[in-house]
């Protein structure tokens, strides 16, 4: 059975280029609920452990080097069947190849600066969830979003 609750990451261009408004609207009305939200800038070793799953790979040094050059928006996002309708929303990692109407098509400059992460899986999402917000953070709003 699919999970309910996804995590979000809106990078640094994004935030940069002015984009954090459209791209929330856009998840609101494809009816995910914002159970949580912070405005956070990554330290190096904490972009290492969040993309710890990438270490080794080519791009991984310059995925740190942008993750980390400005505050991004952390948000755990809740709607039924929540981590594959967010991946359909955001569209494919390579905003060459997203479907038109997808954020990373509307907003991704590059593969390296795609505009917004999201969870690949629900154990990803809950890992994700995890390592942004506490405990008290996560049900900040009285939703019932993380079985963990
Ligand atoms: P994200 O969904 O945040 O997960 C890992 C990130 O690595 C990915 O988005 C891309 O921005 C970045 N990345 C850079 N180069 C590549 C690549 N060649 N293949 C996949 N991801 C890449």
């Amino acid at each position: 059975m699919s999970g309910n609750i996804t995590f979000t990451m809106i990078k640094p261009g994004a935030v940069q280029n002015e984009h954090i408004g459209p791209i929330l609207s856009m998840i609101n009305d494809a009816g995910f609920r914002i159970v949580s939200m912070k405005y956070v800038k990554l330290r190096t070793k904490q972009a290492e452990v969040f993309y710890s799953v990438h270490k080794g790979k080519p791009f991984f040094k310059d995925l740190i080097k942008f993750i980390t050059s400005g505050p991004v928006i952390a948000a755990i996002l809740e709607k039924e069947n929540a981590v594959q309708d967010y991946r359909e929303l955001i569209g494919t990692t390579d905003p060459t190849k997203a479907a038109e109407g997808t954020i990373r098509k509307l907003f991704a400059k590059s593969i390296e600066h795609n505009a917004v992460h999201g969870s690949d899986s629900d154990e990803n999402a809950v890992r994700e969830c995890n390592f942004f917000f506490s405990y008290n953070e996560r049900f900040a709003q009285d939703g019932n979003c993380m079985s963990v």
